[in-house]
């Protein structure tokens, strides 16, 4: 890997003016010296984010996203901090020196290297004479050559070690093979995790092999499927079958969620590309984060099942949480989507996916065969649950369509639903109002930590605050202030200057850099007389928290001469001049 020198990262920066790259995004308007938009890093109906050209960077009064325009496409595109630098560098013609390449790649290429070398053995494995039975059991499965090949569809050996003993001997530690998921820990002899088995890769958001779903092919009494189990490449719960792949299909579009990876396998071999599969977990917050990265709707096409039913409303409940649109499309006459279109070919299938449900309608189709409309109480808990249904969705018209529907389905005047509706509403608000983040983030702070992060703020704008600081402060108590103090000081010393957009991109792959971001919001103008007193508060501040601590500690001392001490040293800490 080349690195990208932070003169460079620089320079590109200069070259892209913020007001442009947000502008490609999102529709900026002229506010003053600023400019506004709508947030796009949280559910904004009013523009609460500002972007300002003369400090390049942005702001959302209402979340507290805040950044340089590294940041805003960092999280814009979801992709990484030296992804985003590629992404802004293409878009102002920038040409990049070397062939760099993003971190993470970097940091697991040995890794990845071991993770398809296992791949292409078992590949290999599958077109031997020991692969024929396996060969077999897919071709009568009718998954074809080109499936094989494009999916990478392999074979585990029966033999216990193969694939451990070649890797061995090819000099990579055995350790490495026993974390990566390949061989087994603790086992008298050497033995490989995946034996006699049909092998699926399982790829990252980038396409890397980072571990393998294996299945039975034999009639055997062992589980159907088993997969890696949670290693440092592979987290469960993180990845979505054929999200590589998929992604470029969906972006903007929409997404089509299947449960097992065969159905997905299935699907995208019959020409539906944008297609992924759960793999039966239900939907994490690192799932969620890729999907949003998507901006796609949602189409949830799961096991024809209880459990695919259940699954359905579960994960549905989830992606409507987080703000995504989704449909529905329950398969009738096959158990899942691979049989479906077995049995009744992918026209027809495609045309299940151009009329799916509306969540929202399939909920509430749902709620009605759960309850017993005939008698009064379970049409008053019907009628409970829909109106939440419509509370949590703030879709007008919908709503309105959905309460005339129901005061003529139930014989209720549509005022008696309206009321009920509007209550509910009411509460929803209230418990909004005390729940948004930025609230809650806000009162964990201490006075202490708001004024250190004011002044941490004018360090970044200007290099006489950071003068000033140093000589009248010096230090901040907190790790994490004291090492972004720190960090300031060495971009100045180092670069002569100092700029808040600069210093934002100085500090993106280092740890405190959530801390820099969120502290680049504060936005203050700067005034010499507020930071000097900024300044004397946190004197006082710490005063008053060491004279704290003294005394505590003062009260729990037995020796009486070691309280004396701390008697004395509170009474030197109260002297001390600020
Ligand atoms: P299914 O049992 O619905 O799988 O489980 P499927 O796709 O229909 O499997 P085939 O058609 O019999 O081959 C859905 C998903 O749950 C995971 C697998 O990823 C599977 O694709 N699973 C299932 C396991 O991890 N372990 C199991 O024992 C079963
Ligand atoms: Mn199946």
């Amino acid at each position: 890997m080349v690195h990208i020198s932070e003169e460079e990262i620089n320079n590109i920066r200069k070259r892209a003016d913020i007001v442009d790259i947000i502008g490609g995004y999102i529709t900026l308007t002229k506010k003053g010296q600023d400019y506004k938009c709508v947030c796009p890093f949280h559910d904004d109906h009013s523009p609460s984010m500002s972007v300002s050209p003369a400090k390049q960077i942005y702001k959302c009064f209402s979340c507290g996203a805040a950044g340089n325009v590294f940041s805003f496409v960092q999280n814009y595109e979801q992709v990484s901090f030296v992804e985003a630098i590629k992404i802004v560098a293409d878009k102002v013609g920038y040409q990049l020196s070397g062939n760099f390449d993003y971190e993470k790649k970097e940091k697991y290429s040995l890794e990845y290297e071991i993770m398809d070398l296992a791949t292409k053995f078992y590949q290999n494995n599958l077109v031997t004479k020991k692969g024929l039975q396996a060969q077999e059991y897919l071709k009568n499965r009718q998954i074809n050559q080109d499936t094989i090949n494009e999916f990478q569809i392999g074979l585990s050996l029966d033999d216990p070690a193969t694939l451990s003993e070649l890797l061995l001997k090819k000099g990579y530690k055995l350790q490495k093979l026993i974390d990566l998921g390949l061989t087994n820990e603790n086992t008298s002899r050497l033995s490989d995790m995946f034996i006699g088995r049909i092998t699926f890769p399982l790829w990252d958001k980038d396409g890397h092999v980072i571990g393998f779903s294996s299945r039975i092919y034999r009639n055997e009494n062992l589980p159907k499927y088993i997969n890696t189990k949670e290693t440092y490449l592979f987290k469960k719960g993180e990845n979505l079958f054929n999200y590589h792949r998929a992604k470029k299909y969906a972006k903007n579009k929409e997404l089509l969620i299947v449960e097992g990876q065969l159905d997905a396998i299935r699907i995208y071999s019959a020409g539906v590309r944008n297609v992924v599969a759960l793999m039966g977990t239900a939907l994490t917050k690192s799932v969620l984060d890729l999907l949003k990265n998507l901006r796609c709707q949602i189409i949830l096409c799961l096991d024809n099942d209880d459990a695919g039913l259940n699954a359905t409303l579960k994960n549905g409940d989830i992606l409507i949480e987080a703000g995504f649109e989704v449909k529905v499309i329950r398969l009738s006459g096959s158990k899942d989507p691979d049989e479906y279109i077995k049995e009744f070919g992918v026209d027809a299938f495609k045309k299940n996916m151009s009329s799916p449900l509306s969540y929202l309608d399939f909920k509430i189709s749902f709620l009605k065969q759960k309850y017993n409309l005939n008698n009064n109480e379970d049409i008053s808990l019907y009628l409970n649950e829909v109106l939440e249904i419509l509370n949590n969705n703030n879709d007008d018209i919908y709503t309105e369509l959905t309460l005339n529907n129901l005061s003529k389905e139930f014989n209720l005047s549509l005022g008696t639903l309206k009321n009920r509706y509007n209550s509910l509403k009411k509460v929803e608000n209230v418990a909004k109002e005390v729940f948004t983040p930025s609230k809650v983030v806000e009162n964990k702070l201490t006075s202490l930590d708001k004024v250190t992060r004011k002044v941490l703020y004018y360090m970044m704008n200007d290099a006489e605050y950071i003068k000033l600081y140093q000589k009248k402060l010096g230090y901040f108590t907190d790790k994490n202030y004291r090492q972004i103090a720190n960090e300031i000081v060495y971009f100045m010393e180092k670069n002569g200057y100092i700029n808040i957009a600069d210093f934002i991109s100085y500090t993106s792959l280092l740890p405190i850099n959530k801390l820099v971001l969120e502290i680049s919001g504060e936005d203050e103008k700067l005034e010499q007389g507020y930071f000097l007193n900024y300044l004397n508060l946190i004197k006082k501040k710490v005063r008053e928290n060491k004279i704290r601590d003294l005394k505590k500690e003062m009260r729990k001392e037995q020796d009486v001469h070691k309280k004396m001490e701390m008697a004395k040293e509170i009474a030197e800490i109260k002297k001390e001049v600020l």
